[in-house]
């Protein structure tokens, strides 16, 4: 399997548990980084939702371009409001970490691999992106 694959397994599995990851998400994520939490309080839950739903629809993007321009795209807009590098890996740790926590003795070592290389890859496009 994809490293793709397990991901949309692990969110498909997380769906199946009954569990919806917006909030937690948002709580780990604002604890880590009260900045964000600062530029994303005139946000009510449901443009929080939505911004969720298009990291979780960016992320199972099976074509590496397609993907590649639709982060770059995010990049640019949130660059204009102030968002910086570091917040993307709080938010994409907050998410896999209540993922982890959702699918509790499910996850496995494989799961992580897959998310840990995946968010190292998005990571190096939004650092060099960024110093554009
Ligand atoms: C790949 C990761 C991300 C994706 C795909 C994404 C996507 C989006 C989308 C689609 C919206 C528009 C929501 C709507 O109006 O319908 C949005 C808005 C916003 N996002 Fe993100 N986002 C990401 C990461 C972040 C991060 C890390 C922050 C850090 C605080 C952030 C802060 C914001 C803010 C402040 C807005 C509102 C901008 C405004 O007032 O117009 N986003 N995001």
């Amino acid at each position: 399997m994809s490293d793709i694959d397990i991901i949309l397994t692990t969110i498909e599995q997380t769906g199946e548990n009954g569990v919806d990851p917006t909030a937690a998400t948002y709580e780990r994520f604002f604890a880590a980084s009260p900045e964000s939490a600062d530029l994303m309080s005139h946000m009510d839950d449901i443009l929080r939702g939505k911004m969720l739903n298009a990291f979780i629809e960016l992320v199972i993007m099976p074509d590496d371009e397609t993907k590649k321009s639709a982060l770059h795209f995010e990049i640019k807009t949130h660059a204009d409001n102030g968002i910086k590098a570091v917040m993307y890996l709080h938010f994409f740790e907050a998410f896999y970490r209540t993922i982890e926590e959702a699918l509790g003795a499910q996850w496995n070592d494989e799961y992580d691999g897959a998310w840990q290389r995946e968010i190292s890859k998005l990571m190096g496009q939004i650092e060099a992106d960024s110093s554009e």
